[in-house]
């Protein structure tokens, strides 16, 4: 199946980002959860940095991407939390980011569907601040998953058990990935596009984001294979 993504934008501030009404999903995680890493794997290339160093992602930054005949959707890599460094950054932006439907009312831009995706290390199941901003989520966004990933670093045995302790702590089922081996990103590929064909298009906005629409120079996605 064609799979397109393309790097929008690296946003410091709520104004950076897009405001054109497509459906936006947000990936908040611990630094080196492997958010970044689990867009790469989603889309089949580079298009995230990674590093092993905690703090990679210091602004949140914007993918587009679609599968198939699916509409766009944007893809956000928030900065993670937990790093000293990164801390404040994860903080402002995070919390602008997430606020910003509440404040755009009336001023004319299109409203902002949001999901959030919490993405966790499945080998350390409930931590302290996973739980913390899973508890924060739940008032600053009407619809939220988790994710827990790494798990090609855990042997099948213990696979289930992480799964169940996950589950037992979020209260919500859970997504089993490994950005390396591509296990359970299908599934995850499943939560786009229903995140993406939950909103319908307008007909002008339709004709703007379609997938044969034509893209600003430079940045036409390549299509993959799956
Ligand atoms: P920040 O940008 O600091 O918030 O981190 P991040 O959550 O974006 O983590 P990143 O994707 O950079 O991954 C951190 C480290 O974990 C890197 O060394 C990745 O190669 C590794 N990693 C990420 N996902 C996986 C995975 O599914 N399996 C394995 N084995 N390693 C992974
Ligand atoms: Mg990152």
């Amino acid at each position: 199946m064609r799979i397109a993504a393309e790097f929008v934008t690296s946003a410091a501030r709520t104004t950076d980002f897009p405001r054109d009404g497509l459906p936006e999903i947000a990936l908040v995680g611990r630094s080196n959860a492997g958010k970044s890493s689990l867009i790469n794997g989603l889309v089949l290339r580079r298009v995230a940095r990674t590093s092993a160093a905690p703090g990679k992602t210091r602004l949140a930054n914007v993918y587009r991407v679609l599968r198939g005949n699916d509409p766009w959707l944007y893809l956000v890599d928030l900065p993670g939390y937990g790093y000293a460094r990164g801390g404040s950054e994860f903080e402002e932006l995070t919390r602008s980011y997430f606020g910003r439907g509440a404040r755009s009312e009336g001023d004319g831009l299109e409203p902002v569907s949001v999901s959030a995706w919490l993405v966790v290390d499945a080998r350390h199941p409930g931590l302290a601040s996973d739980r913390q901003a899973w508890a924060w989520l739940g008032q600053a966004v009407p619809d939220r998953a988790v994710v827990a990933t790494k798990i090609d670093k855990l042997a099948r045995g213990h696979r289930i058990r992480a799964r169940d302790e996950l589950e037992s702590v979020f209260e919500e089922s859970v997504t089993m990935v490994s950005s390396v081996t591509g296990e359970g990103l299908d599934e995850l590929w499943k939560l786009i596009d229903r995140a993406a064909s939950s909103r319908k298009p307008e007909p002008q906005r339709s004709r703007r984001h379609n997938n044969s629409s034509p893209l600003p120079k430079g940045m036409a996605p390549r299509p993959l294979k799956r």
